[in-house]
This record gives C-alpha cells, sequence and structure tokens, in this order.
C-alpha cells in the first residue's frame, strides 16, 4: 500500500507564542516537525510533502531532513490558512498512491500504531479515516451572551486528531470544491455526503496549541 502523507506546518503558532514558528519549537530536544515526520515514516509512509511557511522554508527543510537521511521530503510554501496549506501540499502530490493522509506538525507524537490504524482503515476501502476520542468533559452550547442554549449528549460527540486518511481522489475532490476555511480535512468531505470512517485516536495524538500543551509533551516525551 503506497502512502503519501501531507504535512500543513505553515503556521506561526500565535497561541503558543514561543517567536518561532510552531513546526520548529523543540521537544525532547527537536523540532515539533522532526518527531511528527519520524513516526510517519516509521509507519510506512512512502512520501512526505511539508507546507512551510512561505517566508521559511529553508529551516523546516531542515528539520524534517533531520527525521531521517535520505528522507522522501519535500517542502512547498503554505498558504494564508490551514486548509490552503493543504491543497498546496496536494498539488504537489504526482504519481499514484492508495492513501493519503494528512498531518498536523503540531500531533508531533501521534503513535505510529494510531497512524498505521488510519491507514490500514483506508486501504480496506474506507473513502476517509480519522482518529477520534471520546469527550470527557460534558458539553454546553452558548449564545453570544454565554448563556446556554443546551447541554450535547456527549456519548455521541467525538474529539477529531490527526493523521486523517483519504483516497487521493476523495481528497483532491473535497478540496477542489472546498468553499471557505475548514479546521478538518474532513469535514470537506463530508459536504460531498461521503462518508467519513472512525478509528480509535490516542492521548499521545494531542496538538500542541498552548505553552500548557508544551509543558505537557515535554512532561510526557522528553
Ligand atoms: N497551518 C498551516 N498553514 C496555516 C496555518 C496553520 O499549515 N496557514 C498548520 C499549522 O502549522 C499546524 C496545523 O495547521 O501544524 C494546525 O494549526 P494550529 O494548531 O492552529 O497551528 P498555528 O496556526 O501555527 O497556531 P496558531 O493558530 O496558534 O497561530
Ligand atoms: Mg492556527
Amino acid at each position: 500500500c503506497e502512502v503519501v502523507a501531507l504535512v500543513p506546518a505553515a503556521g506561526q503558532g500565535v497561541r503558543l507564542g514561543a517567536g518561532l514558528p510552531k513546526a520548529l519549537v523543540p521537544v525532547a530536544g527537536e523540532p515539533l516537525l522532526t518527531h511528527a515526520v519520524r513516526r510517519l515514516l516509521d509507519a510506512g509512509v512512502r512520501e512526505v510533502i511539508v507546507a512551510a511557511p512561505p517566508d521559511g522554508v529553508e529551516p523546516i527543510a531542515e528539520a524534517a531532513r533531520a527525521a531521517a537521511v535520505d528522507a522522501p521530503v519535500r517542502v512547498v510554501p503554505g498558504g494564508a490558512d490551514r486548509t490552503e496549506s493543504v491543497r498546496l501540499a496536494l498539488d504537489a502530490v504526482h504519481g499514484r498512491f492508495d492513501v493519503v493522509l494528512v498531518h498536523d506538525a503540531a500531533r508531533a507524537f501521534t503513535p505510529v500504531e494510531t497512524i498505521r490504524a488510519v491507514i490500514s482503515a483506508v486501504a480496506a476501502g474506507a473513502p476517509v479515516a480519522i482518529p477520534v476520542l471520546p469527550v470527557a468533559d460534558t458539553v454546553k452550547v452558548v449564545d453570544a451572551d454565554g448563556m446556554v442554549i443546551a447541554t450535547s449528549d456527549r456519548s455521541s460527540l467525538r474529539l477529531v486528531q490527526t493523521p486523517q486518511g483519504f483516497t487521493l481522489d476523495v481528497l483532491r475532490q473535497a478540496h477542489a470544491q472546498a468553499a471557505g476555511v475548514a479546521t478538518d480535512d474532513s469535514a470537506l468531505v463530508e459536504r460531498l455526503g461521503i462518508g467519513v470512517h472512525t478509528v480509535e485516536g490516542h492521548p499521545h495524538a494531542m496538538k500542541v496549541t498552548t505553552p500548557f500543551d508544551l509543558a505537557i509533551a515535554e512532561a510526557v516525551f522528553g
């Protein structure tokens, strides 16, 4: 099964506030991007295409290639938002692949087993597969004034992680018809009316968003 992975890493990491692009922020002495790419390669990914901040392609390329000697990694300039960065990386895919993964550099510690589970689901016929976790907190819907409108039924809610897996055709179709920004590529596929499969996610696939998340990552993986 031939797999290509797109890694959106073009964000600035404003909420983390580290003073450098989030993908370059070190945990355990290595950039988040290096951890992310290494796990993708360990899971059997054939080629990795990283979307970098347009004004900072070179340091991103260096961090990606640090994951493996002669790593099959290409870096393209990313876009103004995540959806555009994914689309630009997708445009750089050439040749035939059975599965395309989209994986946030910020979810650098997703276990190899989780990556493999996503690949397997698509290889087994799912047009789209995403890793999810149950929700531990109660979730409320509130209005603009902060007044509660409703309490969601937690048992049917899931938190969504990456990598998300697709057939190349489905991801291309989703992005070709994408109107506006989505925080998640599978949402673009939902709009096409295509069924999105779920596989079991993992707490280690946490997204490093805030300084608190970075402290947790360093404590667990450092
Ligand atoms: N991303 C991207 N291109 C953008 C914005 C985000 O490739 N224009 C990527 C980020 O690099 C990250 C992933 O999308 O790997 C998830 O985004 P997020 O966690 O929001 O990262 P940032 O946008 O960098 O963080 P912030 O929103 O705090 O600035
Ligand atoms: Mg962002």
